[in-house]
């Protein structure tokens, strides 16, 4: 399945070199050789190795500092260390600076077939964990972020660009603009990305719980702690920690948050021990922080240091041209997630999705359709399916959560009904059973009422 695989030998002796190259060789495999660490650096850089057997003693760049070169712009690939007989020591710190293995002179065939092999293996195992956790990422809900619209554009280039980086990053924009799924792309295109994404919502704890929440506590910091707790800020050392609803930080977590910004080290609660942290730290707001801390409730050196980078996302209504494409992108999702056989909307009803004013943004949209989904009778999304007017203008302003019929009492409880029981089947993920224990219903009554909403007519263009 891996096809042959290509093993760099570098050794500044040349027939030490040779004698391992020309072994491997025969073994089958694809051999590569370099007299210099800068020399294997190159072929590292310019072809596809997957495992580099390199001497540990050389002039120039030493063996250990190639594995670290190696491991910095390739971490996936294997590195074995030779090393001379006796210095248990270095290859001991090549083991912990990542080496797969290591192997002592003068080597022995037999060791070498068995340590090359398993590093093989191990790089195999690596590389297919990785490729199974990417596609497991493509596929995962909600990873790609669409924004063909020349705003978003904008957003994700500067997005992309931040996101190689460490820098900390402020996420803007109203709600449902997709904060989060922004938040996790950055991640997810980062150096971190095999390390944790690890989320708090700010908001919904209150001051002391959120304080230890972040930083953790010991034993005995306040009644109930009855044992030492690690923090969110320790789950995510090496990754990235989001900070959702930052706007609603207390005045004394802005304190330790600023002092973590700034020192890069914290104190869990109740402890006077100082704990270092290598954390990205990504934060998001629907509030102007700006005007919070004009009127003082948030903290102006804590907010510089939040915005190193500020990326602010447009509401849906300043790119309508990406509603189409997001459409498509939820009705694929749900479609599969729901086992309905739609695909595609109907001319009306993209044209009432385009005139609709979308207050609630991506979220919104994503409901609607969710719900269109559900709807549907066949592989067309109606307009009868979506909730706007016939004429395709926008939603009435009833407050949201109300359906947009108006002027007739039972049309709207009609309505409200509809709403209530596609709420309910959307949360048991299309499981009428399960939707009608939820509602109180027999699930032929359920299926009744289902029955009796699916639109007749609409003529599909
Ligand atoms: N560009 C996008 N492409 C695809 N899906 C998106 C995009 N932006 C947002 N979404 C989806 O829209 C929904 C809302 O996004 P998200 O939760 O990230 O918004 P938010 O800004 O954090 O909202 P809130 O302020 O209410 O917390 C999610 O289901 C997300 O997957
Ligand atoms: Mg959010």
């Amino acid at each position: 399945m891996w096809g042959q695989r290509l093993i760099l030998v570098v050794d500044d002796e040349e027939t030490q070199r040779q004698t391992i190259a020309s072994v491997l060789a025969e073994w089958g495999h694809e051999v590569r050789e370099a007299d210099s660490g800068q020399a294997a650096l190159e072929v590292v850089r310019d072809q596809a190795v997957d495992l580099v057997v390199s001497d540990m003693r050389m002039p120039g760049m030493s063996g250990l500092e190639l594995l670290r070169e190696c491991r910095r712009l390739r971490p996936d690939i294997a590195v074995v260390m030779v090393t001379a007989f006796g210095s248990i020591e270095t290859a001991v710190t090549a083991m912990k600076e990542g080496a797969a293995d290591f192997l002592t002179k003068p080597i022995d065939l037999d060791q070498l077939e068995l340590v090359v092999n398993r590093a093989l293996e191990m790089h195999r195992l690596i590389r297919e964990n990785r490729l199974l956790r990417q596609k497991l990422e493509d596929t995962r809900e909600g990873f790609r972020l669409i924004g063909g619209s020349r705003v978003m554009a904008e957003v994700l280039d500067r997005a992309a660009r931040a996101a190689e980086t460490a820098a900390t990053v402020l996420i803007t924009g109203e709600s449902g603009t997709g904060k989060e799924l922004l938040a996790r792309s950055l991640h997810d295109l980062s150096p971190r990305a095999l390390e944790k994404f690890v989320a708090v919502n700010c908001a919904a704890l209150p001051e002391n719980l959120l304080e230890s929440e972040l930083f953790g506590h010991v034993r005995g910091a306040f009644t109930g702690a009855d044992r030492d707790r690690p923090g969110r800020v320790a789950k995510a050392e090496g990754g990235t920690l989001f900070l959702d609803e930052i706007g609603d930080v207390s005045p004394l977590v802005q304190v330790k948050l600023l002092r973590f910004l700034q020192e890069r080290e914290f104190s869990p609660v109740g402890s006077d021990l100082t704990v270092q942290a290598d954390v990205r730290v990504v934060t998001a707001t629907h509030c102007d922080l700006e005007d919070l801390v004009a009127m003082g409730e948030f903290r102006e050196d804590l907010f510089y240091r939040l915005r190193v980078v500020n990326l602010a996302l447009p509401p849906l209504r300043e790119r309508r041209e990406d509603i189409p494409e997001l459409a498509e992108h939820f009705l694929t999702r749900y479609a599969q997630r729901y086992q309905r056989p739609v695909r595609r909307f109907s001319a009306e009803a993209m044209a009432c999705l385009m005139a609709q004013e979308f207050k609630g943004n991506i979220r919104e949209l994503e409901n609607l359709i969710e719900q269109a989904v559900v709807m549907a009778r066949d592989v067309v999304i109606r307009a009868e399916d979506l909730p706007c007017r016939g004429d395709g203008s926008a939603e009435s302003d009833l407050p949201a959560g109300l359906p947009s019929v108006q002027g007739d009492l039972p049309g709207m409880l009609e309505a409200l009904e509809r709403r209530i029981v596609m709420d309910t089947l959307a949360s048991c993920d299309g499981n009428q059973s399960r939707a009608a224990r939820l509602l109180g219903l027999t699930e032929s009554g359920l299926r009744y009422k289902l029955g009796k909403w699916k639109p007749v007519g609409d003529q599909e263009v």
